[in-house]
Parts: structure tokens; C-alpha cells; sequence
């Protein structure tokens, strides 16, 4: 089929919708963010792309740490409402119960089913975001999103983001077992 050359954007869907938490004035600021994902396995490292101007980054550069937090889709309101003003105008601190793991840079929402501390390793400016590369040291999970130990995503139903349509959607069909179905491929 024939193809047309588009703006370059960020087209890899879905992206995840999380929280992101740190420390700003000795208050915990949450923001929404979508461009977060695994940038290492082992040991594990995410890889953020946020604008530095936002108040949550101030706290990350202060305290190099912050909290990923990650919503189920019935958090959606307070997800969105997060990315829509800045704890430089409204005061974030109060809206959730926060709790701390290793890193007091690091606040994590009770509320919230996975939460994970991470350790500020390097920052890359980019242009408008700088990417926040940092150590995942430790990650919290509610008991009643796991099966067997393991996160599982059918009972946490996280959040998905698309872009350019700014839409919130939540997990759709599954498809097939990874490193398995591939073995139907005909050599
Ligand atoms: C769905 C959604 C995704 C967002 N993703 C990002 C992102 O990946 N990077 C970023 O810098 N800002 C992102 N934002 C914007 C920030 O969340 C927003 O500017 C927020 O108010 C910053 O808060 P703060 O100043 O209290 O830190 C997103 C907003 C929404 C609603």
C-alpha cells in the first residue's frame, strides 16, 4: 500500500500512564507522565522523558530519586487531573496518603497498586524533555494484583495512552504467548 511521510512524533503506542513522584519544598508533587519506558533488565533501569520545567523535576534533580506510580483505569480522574496543573499553582501534596520505601526523595501513593522507588543515574537534556534514566531499587505491589508473586496485569488493569488523539484506554485482547507463537513461522 502506498505510504505517506508524516511529522515525525511519538507514534509507539500504547505508553504507559503513570505517576511520577518526588520531593519539592518537603512536599511530595505528583505529575503524569507517558514517555516512560524500560530502558534495562538487569539490573532494571526506566528511562523518562520529562520536561525539566515541571516542578516533579526539580525535586528529582534536588534529591536525584523519584516514585513511578502506576494507576488502574478507575484512577483515571486523578491520573488526568495530575497532568493538568502544576503543584507550582495548586498544592498536589494533599491528594494522596504517601508512603516511603529506601529513597525519601521518593514518595509513593498508598492508593495506587504498583509503586516502584527509583535512583536518579544520569539526566540527558534533549531538547523541550530531558530523560531521566534511573535505577528501579525497588518496586511495591498490592496483594490483590498479583498471582504467584508476579504482577498481573489482568487483575491491576493499568492505564494505556495513545497519542496523537490524548486518549486513555485500558488493556485490550490478548494476543499470543511472546518467544513461543513465533515458532509457527515457517523457516
Ligand atoms: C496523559 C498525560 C501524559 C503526560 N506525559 C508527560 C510526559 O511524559 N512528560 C512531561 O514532561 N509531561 C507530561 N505531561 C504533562 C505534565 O503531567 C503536566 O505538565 C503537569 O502539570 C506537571 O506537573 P508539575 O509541574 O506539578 O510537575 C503529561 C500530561 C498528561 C495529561
Amino acid at each position: 500500500m502506498a505510504k505517506r511521510t508524516i511529522k515525525p512524533g511519538p507514534y509507539i503506542v500504547p505508553m504507559p500512564t503513570v505517576l511520577v513522584g518526588s520531593v519539592v519544598d518537603g512536599r511530595p508533587n505528583f505529575m503524569t507522565a507517558a514517555f516512560c519506558g524500560i530502558a534495562n533488565y538487569q539490573p532494571a533501569v526506566i528511562g523518562c522523558g520529562l520536561n525539566p520545567t515541571h516542578r516533579t523535576c526539580r525535586g528529582i534533580e534536588e534529591h536525584g530519586a523519584f516514585s513511578i506510580n502506576v494507576p488502574s483505569r478507575d484512577q483515571v480522574v486523578v491520573t488526568d487531573y495530575c497532568g493538568l496543573v502544576s503543584g507550582d499553582k495548586v498544592d498536589k501534596s494533599t491528594l494522596f496518603e504517601t508512603f516511603t520505601g529506601s529513597l525519601p526523595g521518593a514518595p509513593m501513593i498508598s492508593s495506587f497498586p504498583l509503586t516502584a522507588e527509583c535512583r536518579l543515574l544520569q539526566s540527558v537534556p534533549l531538547g523541550q524533555d530531558t530523560l531521566y534514566l534511573a535505577e528501579i531499587v525497588a518496586v511495591h505491589a498490592e496483594e490483590g494484583i498479583l498471582t504467584k508473586d508476579q504482577v498481573d496485569w489482568h487483575k491491576l488493569h493499568p492505564l494505556l495512552f495513545t497519542f496523537p488523539d490524548a486518549g486513555y484506554w485500558a488493556m485490550g485482547e490478548y494476543v499470543a504467548r511472546a518467544w513461543s507463537v513465533g515458532k509457527q513461522h515457517p523457516r
